[in-house]
């Protein structure tokens, strides 16, 4: 009998790395530099470097990202920052913690990403930004964005948090705005063991005054003086340490991910599809997702046979409590949030196991709706 399936599995990915992992916490407690420092460094090259960039800063987690690059380009109070609703909520919370408004817009059937002719409809003379959302790894179509955001000045900022390694022709997600939010919590595809977030720009004036915003406000240059309000919000020296030791197995993490969805694509019941599925080859699956029908019916006969789902996500961030009666009406992204089913994804998953999962997926399928 197959043995049951979680939804997620790190340890597959962390265990032929154990050595190195508890080589990169020794460097660390030896260097006595457990902020800021060479290990948060060579982190931040690395990661530039993969992007494609000029600049990677290191920060706190992907929500103090987005909030941090709204406000080192001075968006706030009065403006407007184009969001899709389908995002998670922190999309959301970095825009209004700015104290700017989030503007929602639907998003497309079959990516469930923003496009430029949600863009758009959504401008008005206050918008001030854009944050396309690259969901469950698939990158939105940023030179369609691009042509719509540039001509009016609108900044475009790409919310990264699930697409580490994902790339459109030859250019990483994290190159291709004004600068990108990244979060490394541990489940990402590219996960600390804890916290984290990083910020990409080619921007160097701009990142400039990241570094600065994440550390007190303080002049690079300078340990006392203090040019402008910050905070703290640095990526610790230990989670860029062990954030060098997985960007290296990155590239083959993403080729997996791939080959794993692909396998799903192939074996998936008759009807469903999975959200995003033309997008395969520049996207660096994060989630499979698929629409179904009595979604929490089938979860649970999915549940009672042994896998493990998710859900993502139960609302649109325009139907929560927190953010509702901001704005707009969003039938796919609505109709999107009440049938997606999330299916186990994650390096070290079988064939076997994704078969398994699929055919309970299609006896569940079909039992709830007979
Ligand atoms: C799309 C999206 N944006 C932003 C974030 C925020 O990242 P963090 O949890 O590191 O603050 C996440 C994290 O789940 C996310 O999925």
């Amino acid at each position: 009998m197959t043995k049951s399936v979680p939804f997620l599995d790190l340890e597959p990915s962390h265990e032929p790395l154990r050595g190195d992992l508890d080589a990169a916490w020794a460097e660390v407690v030896d260097s006595n530099a457990y902020t800021l420092g060479h290990l948060l460094e060579v982190f931040e090259t690395e990661w530039a470097e993969y992007c494609g960039v000029e600049h990677a800063i290191g920060v706190a987690n992907g929500t103090d990202a987005l909030e941090m690059i709204l406000r080192a380009l001075e968006i706030g109070t009065g403006d407007e920052v184009v969001i899709p609703a389908s995002t998670f909520v922190a999309t959301a919370a970095a825009v209004v913690a700015v104290g700017a408004t989030p503007v929602f817009t639907d998003v497309d059937s079959a990516t469930m990403l923003i496009t430029g002719d949600h863009l758009r409809a959504a401008i008005t003379a206050r918008t001030a930004a854009v944050i396309p959302v690259h969901l469950y790894g698939n990158p939105v179509d940023m030179s369609e964005l691009s042509q719509v955001a540039e001509p009016t000045g609108i900044a475009v900022i790409e919310d990264a948090a699930q697409a580490h390694g994902a790339q459109i022709g030859d250019h990483k997600i994290g190159s291709l705005g004004r600068a990108a939010g990244f979060s490394h919590y541990p489940t990402k595809n590219l996960g600390a063991f804890g916290d984290g977030g990083s910020i990409t720009t080619d921007d160097a004036q701009l990142a400039e005054r990241l570094r600065r915003l994440r550390n007190h406000g303080r002049a690079a240059q300078s340990d006392q003086e203090y040019v402008e309000v910050g905070r703290t919000s640095r990526l610790d020296a230990l989670q860029a340490a062990i954030l060098s030791v997985k960007l290296a197995h990155l590239d083959a993490w993403v080729k997996t991910r791939r080959e794993i969805v692909e396998s799903y694509d192939e074996h998936l019941p008759h009807g469903l599809k999975r959200v995003g599925a033309d997008l395969l080859t520049s996207s660096s699956p994060h989630l499979c997702v698929v629409r179904v029908e009595h979604r929490d019916r089938v979860r649970s006969e999915l549940q009672d046979a042994g896998i493990g789902t998710s859900i993502h996500y139960s609302d649109p961030v325009s139907r929560t409590p927190a953010y509702g009666g901001l704005s707009g009406v969003h039938p796919i992204a609505e109709s999107s949030a009440d049938r997606a089913l999330s299916l186990p994804l994650w390096p070290g998953l079988s064939e076997q196991q994704i078969v398994h999962v699929c055919a309970e997926l299609g006896r569940a399928v079909s039992r709830v709706s007979s």
